[in-house]
């Protein structure tokens, strides 16, 4: 029997747990530094979330900073926070085109050999060294070309579905299916992922972008390359439309070829400046995460992060090309500035819930 209870409220219990007792997982992104720099933070992911992601100490730049040289220092201390509070961690991300030290892009220009050889070399010592508590990877991140019509449109010239990057230059279109092909080869029962953003919305660019990430998994499947699970990272933008329903019948496509599906990322950035007050801003937001994450969940995805969970210490606030005007964050993640719930997360538990909006 569900849990009953008046519109616009939701039982006082973490998310991790309203998820878990309806079969779902709640979790979120967090950084070393945050972890052990500000005690109510880590105090309050430790309650609220079931799941952790490095938000970057799992990013080729920070394991590998020098060919041959890797840091597993902040993933390890992350790491153990986690098993400290027994969560478990998904990692984030083996092969993107950012996050990358100056020193790849022209190794892998080298030979096709030696941008193999970096993969390798790469994936042999982190899947080696995470083996028994990482059991899911994003082990390519963003590998679709955005379609004219989005945010940063693919520079004119590349004609495919693949976003240009180091990789496709120095391997090619098939070197998706290499990365996986390497990963899967080096640790059979970990859960491979192909991760993307910007097929959420109910827009041309979204709707393009959804056909090219599908026909990349056809082939993929096609073609047998081991492949568990898509993120789709929901990175929701408060100045795009959204159909519940053409979301939902996308996840119930990805579905139907044999894989999970995740949501890895969800924030919301609103528009600029904001409308309203926090009130009204917060309630916008809400309606839109619980009108995403039902989509989401009615599709069959049964993993939800956020990517972090204050809007004080969000990448919306930190990135200069979205952020909002000094004295003002978008108010895009569960609790606000200050730690406080707001309507978001009601809205994702109500979301987990199976309930209403309220
Ligand atoms: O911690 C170092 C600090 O020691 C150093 O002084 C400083 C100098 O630049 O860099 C700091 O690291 C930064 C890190 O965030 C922590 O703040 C990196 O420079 C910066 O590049 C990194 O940005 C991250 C970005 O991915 C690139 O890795 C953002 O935090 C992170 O939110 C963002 O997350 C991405 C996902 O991976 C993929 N989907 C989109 C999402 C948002 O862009």
């Amino acid at each position: 029997m569900g849990q009953s209870f008046t519109p616009g409220s939701a039982p006082d219990q973490p998310l991790a747990q309203i998820a878990q007792g309806r079969g779902y997982t709640y979790g979120c992104a967090v950084t070393a530094r945050l972890i052990a720099e500000e005690p109510d933070f880590a105090a309050l992911v430790a309650r609220e979330a079931g799941l952790l992601v490095p938000e970057y100490e799992a990013k080729f730049d920070t394991l590998q900073p020098e060919q041959g040289r890797f840091d597993t220092g902040p993933l390890d201390a992350l790491l153990r926070w986690a098993e400290h509070f027994r969560k478990p961690l998904r990692g984030h991300a083996l092969i993107w085109h950012n996050a990358l030290p100056d020193w790849v892009p022209p190794v892998l220009a080298e030979s096709r050999a030696r941008a193999q050889g970096v993969m390798e070399a790469h994936f042999d010592h982190v899947l080696a060294h995470t083996r028994e508590r990482i059991r899911d990877w994003d082990v390519v991140n963003e590998p679709i070309a955005n379609p004219p019509g989005s945010d940063v449109p693919e520079p004119p010239g590349n004609s495919g579905d693949l976003r240009d990057s180091p990789w496709l230059r120095a391997l090619g279109p098939d070197y998706v299916a290499i990365a996986l092909r390497a990963a899967r080869q080096r640790d059979r029962t970990l859960r491979l992922t192909l991760n993307d953003y910007g097929v959420e919305a109910d827009s041309p660019p979204a709707e393009e972008k959804r056909r090219r990430l599908l026909r990349l998994l056809r082939s993929l499947r096609d073609r047998n390359v081991a492949l568990d699970a898509v993120g789709i990272q929901g990175h929701l933008q408060m100045r795009e439309a959204f159909s519940p329903a053409i979301f939902s019948a996308f996840v119930k496509d990805i579905r139907a070829l044999g894989l999970q599906v995740l949501i890895t990322e969800l924030d919301v950035r609103e528009v600029k400046p904001p409308v309203g007050d926090f009130v009204a801003r917060d309630s916008a937001v809400a309606q839109r995460v619980h009108a995403f994450a039902s989509a989401a969940f009615e599709g069959g995805a049964r993993t939800l992060l956020t990517w972090g969970i204050s809007d004080r210490w969000s990448w919306l606030h930190r990135e200069q090309t979205v952020a909002l005007d000094p004295g003002d964050v978008h108010r895009g993640l569960p609790y606000d500035w200050e730690l406080n719930r707001k309507q978001m997360w009601r809205a994702l538990a109500r979301a987990f819930l199976g309930q209403g909006v309220g």
